[in-house]
């Protein structure tokens, strides 16, 4: 579809799971040479088929990410994509919150995503290279929901980080943009059914059919409507937009 993704090659962190995954299939797809990072992948940078290369990371461990990033550029030489689709969220509301809720949602969903996007952006610096950083945000960054007071405060955070990261490396032909998807059906999103449910007194089949009610588009997200969005950002299409937070979200959220 995008001709110009082949031999990019684009870093995706949160691959093991839900949208990360699926981004890294659709860049596979494109001919690109992907880097997936996770906790749940094994220990250490793997080359796991030609094109694809497998590694351990918390991306909330400033000095992991250096280290990975680091033996990245060893072996393959250059990131031109970074893609932070790694994330967490506890559900609960204000004032049940407590610091250590905070703490995981800011340092996995903003923190974590700033040190990769701080990452990748150094280096293309350092080689002279232009490049592109897409945040997966949320619509959570534009909005408040119930029950989710640190992780809607990280979101919000990414998109603040997307803004000032896109004016500081404009002059430089790195683009910054977010996606904030809105309800997409993969494992956290179930999981966030069954808490969030049971802190309103609904069952997770209850808080679904809710969910689809909410979606002018009349359903919830896949991870392939974010992916394509991924892909679009990363093309030679998006060359004109930075500091954008791009809404997927079946029109939900209009802003
Ligand atoms: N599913 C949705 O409805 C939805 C909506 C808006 C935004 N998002 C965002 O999309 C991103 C992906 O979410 P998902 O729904 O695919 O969730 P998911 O749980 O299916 O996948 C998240 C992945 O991130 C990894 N991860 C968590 N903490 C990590 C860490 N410290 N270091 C490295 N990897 C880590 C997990 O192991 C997992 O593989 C998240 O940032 C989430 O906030 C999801």
């Amino acid at each position: 579809m995008f001709d110009e993704l082949r031999n990019r090659v684009v870093f995706v962190s949160g691959a093991g799971s839900g949208i990360g995954a699926g981004i890294v299939d659709a860049f596979l797809a494109e001919g690109a040479t992907v880097i997936g990072a996770d906790l749940t992948l094994p220990a250490g940078v793997h080359q796991i088929a030609e094109r694809e290369w497998a590694v351990n990371l918390d991306v909330s461990d400033e000095h992991a990410v250096e280290e990975v990033l680091d033996a990245i550029t060893d072996r393959i030489g250059t990131i031109d994509v970074a893609v932070t689709a790694a994330g967490t969220s506890t559900l609960g509301f204000a004032t049940e919150t407590t610091g250590s809720d905070w703490d995981r949602n800011l340092d996995v969903n903003a923190k974590g995503s700033f040190l990769i996007a701080r990452g990748v952006s150094r280096r293309l610096l350092e080689q002279e290279r232009t490049g592109r950083i897409v945040f997966i945000a949320s619509q959570a960054g534009k909005n408040g929901y119930r029950g989710m007071t640190a992780y809607v405060a990280s979101k919000h955070a990414v998109l603040g980080v997307t803004k000032t990261m896109a004016v500081e490396l404009a002059p430089h032909g790195i683009t910054v943009n977010a996606i904030c998807p809105g309800i997409i059906e993969t494992p956290m999103k179930h999981r966030e059914r069954v808490e969030g449910g049971a802190i309103r007194g609904m069952s997770a089949e209850e808080v679904a059919a809710e969910d689809r009610s909410q979606v002018p588009l009349g359903r919830t997200g896949t991870v392939h409507d974010v992916a394509g969005v991924a892909l679009f950002l990363a093309s030679d299409l998006a060359s004109y937009m930075t500091g954008q937070g791009l809404n997927v979200t079946g029109g939900m959220t209009m802003h």
